[in-house]
């Protein structure tokens, strides 16, 4: 594996399947109380400049449990936010922490993070990809359908950061995906282009989610207007029509389709309440297996093994 995690186009196929397993493996130890302390005496940074529950935490929890101490960081309590640069800030965090998280807008801030560190450095979202988000989604289709060949994943909604990390996964993984999102609101071209050209050929687009979602095995949605689109929601919502995943959408999928969102959702937008109370979906897997994988990603990278 690579030294840094900033999307899944760093990762092979064979460093998934080490991945998965690991989460898998971790997950069931400490089940039964078995408390790995893999890194004992080592120290995460988490550099925050977006709101986050779920990755904050299942990150902070994972270094703790794994013996090791996160440290988290608002960009704003930084000289970050007083304009020293990027370049200067990795080489000296280099020198304190073993392993940098970074959640940020711009994408080429943790590129540029990742070049001037000596430390890992892991991509806990930017407006272009969230490859930790994805690594612990298909963990969890692993555990639900036992694995992902042959299952058809269908993407309703944004062509957003969660969209392009699964163009991502399902290019080096071959995956049966299919991504039906509103006109004006598909996946950026230079996304599906960066995609490997000889295994996308999977991968298809639609702007029809009753279509998309037929005999689906997995629906999987995310809010319409991400962290830095929200002042455009209203136009959005106007745009969405149609692209709920309630119900009526998901009768047209297969009787025991998994409905998953990356979370935090909001009803009555990109999913009906009943939906999300609804037994098939995994939501709340999808979040804690963030914790497991957490820790696999961050046992591989610090030590390296
Ligand atoms: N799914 C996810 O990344 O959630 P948070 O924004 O709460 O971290
Ligand atoms: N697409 C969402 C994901 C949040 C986890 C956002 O970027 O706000």
């Amino acid at each position: 594996m690579k030294k840094d995690l900033l999307s899944l186009l760093d990762l092979e196929k064979e460093d998934f399947e080490i991945l998965f397993k690991r989460a898998i493996q971790l997950k069931e130890r400490y089940a039964k109380g078995i408390l790995d302390k893999l890194l004992t005496g080592k120290t995460l940074g988490l550099i925050f400049d977006k709101k986050s529950t779920r990755t904050r935490i299942a990150f902070e929890t994972a270094m703790i449990q794994l013996g090791g101490h996160p440290i988290y960081m608002s960009t704003q309590d930084t000289q970050i936010s007083r304009n020293e640069p990027a370049k200067d800030t990795a080489r000296v965090l280099s020198r304190y922490i073993d392993c940098l998280a970074m959640r940020t807008f711009d994408h080429s801030l943790v590129e540029e993070f990742a070049k001037s560190s000596t430390i890992p450095v892991i991509n806990a979202l930017t407006d272009s990809f969230h490859p930790c988000q994805i690594l612990s989604d298909l963990m969890t289709i692993i555990e639900h359908k036992g694995g992902y060949e042959g299952i058809k994943i269908v993407w309703v909604g944004d062509g957003n950061n969660v969209a392009n990390t699964w163009i991502n996964a399902a290019s080096v993984l071959d995956l049966d995906l299919t991504v039906a999102s509103p006109q004006g609101f598909e996946i950026d071209a230079h996304i599906i282009k960066a995609a490997s050209a000889d295994k996308k050929s999977h991968i298809r687009f639609t702007n029809d989610p009753r279509d998309a979602v037929k005999n689906a095995d997995v629906v999987y949605t995310d809010v319409w207007a991400s962290m830095g689109d929200e002042h455009e929601l209203s136009e959005r919502i106007e745009a969405f029509k149609g692209f709920q995943v309630n119900k009526a959408l998901l009768s047209l999928a297969r009787k025991d389709v998994l409905t998953m969102h990356c979370l935090p959702a909001h009803r009555g937008e990109e999913i009906s309440e009943d939906v999300l109370e609804d037994k098939n979906s995994v939501f709340w897997d999808q979040a804690e297996n963030k914790r497991h994988m957490h820790k696999a990603i961050l046992e591989k990278l610090i030590l390296k093994n």
